[in-house]
């Protein structure tokens, strides 16, 4: 329990050391939650599971389910001093407890790989904005020939990969998140811009009501499945993240007002990039379902053309990939942060040995991840790509059973009470009564429907 009698030092290159206080706090989680979760994975499932209706059942289960989860992962942190593993071994050593742990460890470590190859695509779209070839990226066909050419994309791949691996030896971290505190803003004002050009281009105004009126008949329970997996990934819950963060705060962090603030950005951004790619696709291709369906390409393939279009498309295009790139940086640190961290406190590994390994695991299920759209495509695991696949097995069936454990930890070892209590040291607990029912009742219901809902559409027992 090295993690126990360091409470207080700060880490080189952990967390510990780097929240100067409460806004130094909140900044962290924010620089976590904003990431490729926002500005890509978003809007490609909000297109894909019926616009409207998948945005209002989002924002209902953020306030609801992720703002319960939120408190309980940080009050738990807070409470124990310790990251997952950790955290579920302080209330007990059985079974259950070591799998609660681990099952909140794992995620991440399976999550980074292949968000590296994603934070490559992007530093590829940023060179490419650079060297000036922006009429070039907009040509129909341009993200599939790159994907499905493979060996480039894995260049690129290993390119993000090598800029995590030296913050995280470099123990710059500190340094990155000053970089975040200047991105944040910029990215927001950037994103308001455009997608205030995207949403003028003729035709687009039918993807803005698309996107913001939700239509019953668009209703499945995919949309469900996809709107809570993602709310996981957005905000970082379900992957032992936010024990983590938790566990180095002290008590004059208000956990509530905390929790709020980093909803309401996250969701901010979630909301721009949406404004930025939906309404594109109308625009440039009158809403066909198959492009709404395009899945992870759609960033890639709609905001291109966006750029295309305007007088300073080259300019923007740099721009706008920075700050994705700035984004998907320190999300990707936070989360192989944690997957070193792990090693190091689980296994007693030292520092270099646990990001070797981290480093490893990323090589070998990021590669395979690239090379699932090329050399690999005759590969398809349970009907999908190699990375669809990992984003299928952490959002969609790990997170809910992560999600799960916390929710019978607090309930039925450590008792809402005392999670209560710990939120009070710093604050009246406000939505207390709220949160007492959303964890006894609404959350774990919630978990088994979507668990066995996208475990029988993998195995087509219904079709949603
Ligand atoms: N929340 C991040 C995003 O939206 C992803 C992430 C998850 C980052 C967990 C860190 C930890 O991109």
């Amino acid at each position: 329990m090295k993690k126990e009698n360091q409470s207080d030092t700060p880490q080189a290159g952990g967390f510990r050391g780097s929240f100067s206080g409460k806004l130094g706090y909140v900044l962290a989680v924010a620089g976590s939650a904003v990431g490729l979760g926002n500005i890509w994975r978003f809007p490609y499932l909000a297109a894909k599971y019926g616009g409207g209706i998948f945005l209002l059942t989002y924002l209902v289960l953020m306030l609801t389910f992720g703002y319960a989860l939120i408190v309980s992962e940080t009050a738990l942190g807070r409470m124990t001093k310790r990251s997952p593993v950790g955290a579920f071994g302080a209330f007990g050593k059985s079974v259950p407890f070591r799998f609660g742990g681990w099952i909140n460890a794992v995620i991440p470590m399976l999550i980074v790989p292949y968000y590296s190859v994603i934070g490559g695509w992007v530093v590829k779209y940023l060179i490419e904005y650079v060297r000036g070839s922006t009429a070039a990226l907009a040509e129909d066909g341009y993200f599939e020939a790159f994907l499905s050419e493979g060996f480039c994309a894995w260049v690129w791949f290993l390119v993000f990969g090598a800029l995590v691996a030296a913050v995280l030896f470099a123990g710059v971290k500190q340094g990155v998140e000053r970089v975040s505190k200047i991105m944040m803003p910029l990215l927001v004002i950037l994103a308001v811009f455009v997608a205030g050009y995207s949403m003028s281009r003729p035709g687009a105004w039918e993807g803005v009501k698309y996107f913001l009126i939700p239509n019953f008949k668009n209703f499945s329970w995919m949309t469900v499945v996809a709107a809570m997996g993602q709310m996981f990934y957005s905000l970082s819950i379900a992957m032992g993240i936010l024990y983590t963060y938790g566990s180095y705060i002290k008590k004059d962090v208000d956990i509530e007002k905390s929790t709020a603030q980093v909803e309401l950005f996250d969701t901010a951004i979630a909301m721009l990039a949406g404004l930025m790619v939906i309404p594109a696709v109308f625009a440039f291709s009158g809403g066909d379902p198959n492009m709404l369906k395009a899945g992870p390409s759609l960033m890639f393939i709609t905001l291109p053309k966006v750029f295309a279009g305007m007088g300073f498309g080259t300019g923007a295009g740099i721009l706008f990939f920075l700050l994705v790139l700035l984004a998907a940086l320190t999300s990707a640190i936070s989360l192989a942060e944690s997957g070193v961290s792990t090693f190091e406190d689980q296994f007693g590994f030292g520092r270099v040995k646990s990001a070797l390994l981290m480093g490893i695991i990323m090589l070998v299920f990021g590669s395979a991840s690239v090379f699932g759209f090329g050399a690999l495509d005759f590969i398809s695991v349970l009907g999908m790509s190699i990375l669809d696949f990992f984003d299928f097995l952490t959002n969609s069936l790990m997170m809910p059973v992560a999600a799960l454990a916390t929710c019978l930890l607090v309930t039925r070892v450590v008792g809402l009470k005392r999670i209560a209590e710990e939120v009070e040291q710093s604050s009246g607990f406000r939505r207390k009564k709220m949160y007492c029912f959303f964890m006894r009742y609404l959350a774990p219901v919630c978990i088994v429907i979507i668990l066995f809902s996208s475990i029988a559409n993998v195995f087509g027992w219904i079709t949603m």
